[in-house]
């Protein structure tokens, strides 16, 4: 028996990940993916911007590069993030590989073992399997509407023994699809300011949102840069470019930064210089925004057919939010269900999606299910919805 380190015994097979081998059968519908649509990538700007570069920078896309990242994608993201109103200069920003990659480092840098540390629930597995890893004891905060609920939350942070740090998803949240309200954005701001605990603010998909009006709502609390708080912010090209680029980044302050770029130096020495040249090219190229602009709109369409098909379908005791942005619904079902009987039944009738446990930090609350429309097609979604709705009325009546 190899002797494993506890922190890496306690890990487990994400039934995500399980769900994922299951989802890939070919007959199957899967809304189970948190995937970006495949049909949308935009394969041939890409293609014709590595052809057109000088080789010179050819050759740096196969170079190792620095482990902050190319300077000249350093310099073109700033750009990209300074629209957003984020305090680039004042902070330092580094690509990681991935934005799960950046909340690995942050774990690394935060936690020590059986450290508590505050998520919402549910929460990002990719984020409950990193600070895992660091055998953090994670401690959910549960969410209603308008963001995390601020008495569950204070009471938390009152514990004797401090938290790490709060973990946070506010603009479309995976899984619940939610968006903060200003109002509690502002609550959290003065609940958590002068307490020493950093914020982590995980911001994966707030360029997809579906509505010009929810811009302002979509301010990043980095942005609003109060005072008294370590923020530490964490973007990725996943949703807007590609999950294969394998980039993402963080914006933190100088202290945060120096620690996490000696972990990433050990973890793999630099990102993909290959992506990280693409991309720079992809946003100084200006294709990045026009690029989004379509998706978004894609996007919308696909949110807007699985509305309809579960206002169709759905019986009227299943509760869930129409979706203003991002790539996911969440259904939540009567108290005593458990969803692992009704996706039994469903991949049975030939759909797929995620049970609620997966994103519960205790992984017991299971009345609850995610669904995704980003990767499906409307005639999958009108076809797909029918057969989770069947099974939904299989286990609860
Ligand atoms: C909320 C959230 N954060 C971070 C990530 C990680 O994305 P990536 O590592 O591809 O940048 C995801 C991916 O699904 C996500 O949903």
């Amino acid at each position: 028996m190899p002797r494993f380190s506890k922190a890496v015994s306690s890990l487990r097979s994400s039934e995500i990940r399980d769900l994922m081998t299951l989802a890939s059968r070919p007959d199957i519908i899967s809304f189970a993916g948190g995937m970006p649509g495949n049909d949308l990538f935009p394969v041939q700007a890409i293609e014709d911007l590595f052809k057109a570069l000088d080789i010179k920078k050819k050759r740096i896309a196969f170079q190792y590069g620095p482990t902050p990242g190319l300077p000249s994608l350093l310099e073109s993201l700033s750009g990209f993030l300074e629209k957003k109103g984020l305090p680039v200069h004042t902070n330092r920003l580094l690509i990681t590989t991935g934005s799960q990659q950046g909340l690995n480092l942050l774990g690394k840098a935060f936690i020590d073992p059986h450290d508590p540390v505050l998520v919402e629930n549910p929460c990002f597995i990719g984020a409950l399997s990193a600070f895992r890893s660091y055998d953090a004891e994670l401690r959910g905060v549960p969410v209603d509407r308008d963001g995390i609920v601020m008495e569950a939350l204070q009471q938390e942070i009152d514990k004797k023994e401090k938290p790490k740090f709060l973990y946070i998803t506010p603009y479309f949240h995976n899984p619940a699809g939610l968006l903060y309200s200003s109002e509690r954005k502002e609550q959290l701001i003065t609940a958590l300011q002068g307490r020493d605990i950093p914020l982590i603010e995980d911001d994966a998909y707030g360029d997809l949102y579906f509505f010009e009006e929810d811009r302002e709502q979509l301010k990043p609390i980095k942005a609003i840069n109060p005072e008294g708080i370590e923020i530490c912010y964490t973007g990725s090209f996943s949703k807007i470019l590609g999950p294969g680029l394998r980039l993402g980044w963080m914006l933190v302050p100088e202290e945060i930064y120096q620690k996490c770029e000696l972990i990433k130096q050990s973890a793999d020495a630099c990102s993909p210089s290959f992506t990280q040249v693409l991309a720079d090219e992809f946003i100084r190229s200006g294709q990045i925004y026009s690029y989004i602009a379509t998706v978004r709109q894609e996007y919308k369409r696909r949110a807007n057919a699985m509305v309809s098909a579960l206002k169709e379908h759905l019986p009227n005791y299943v509760q869930w939010n129409e979706p203003r942005g991002g790539f996911y619904l969440w259904l939540t079902l009567p108290e005593e269900t458990d969803a692992t009987k009704i996706v039994q039944l469903a991949i049975e009738g030939g759909a797929v999606f995620v049970i609620g446990k997966t994103f519960d930090p205790a992984g017991t609350h299971n009345n609850s299910l995610r669904l995704s429309y980003c990767n499906n097609t409307l005639e999958q979604i009108a076809e797909g919805i029918p057969i989770v709705a069947r099974a939904i009325r299989q286990v609860c009546g």
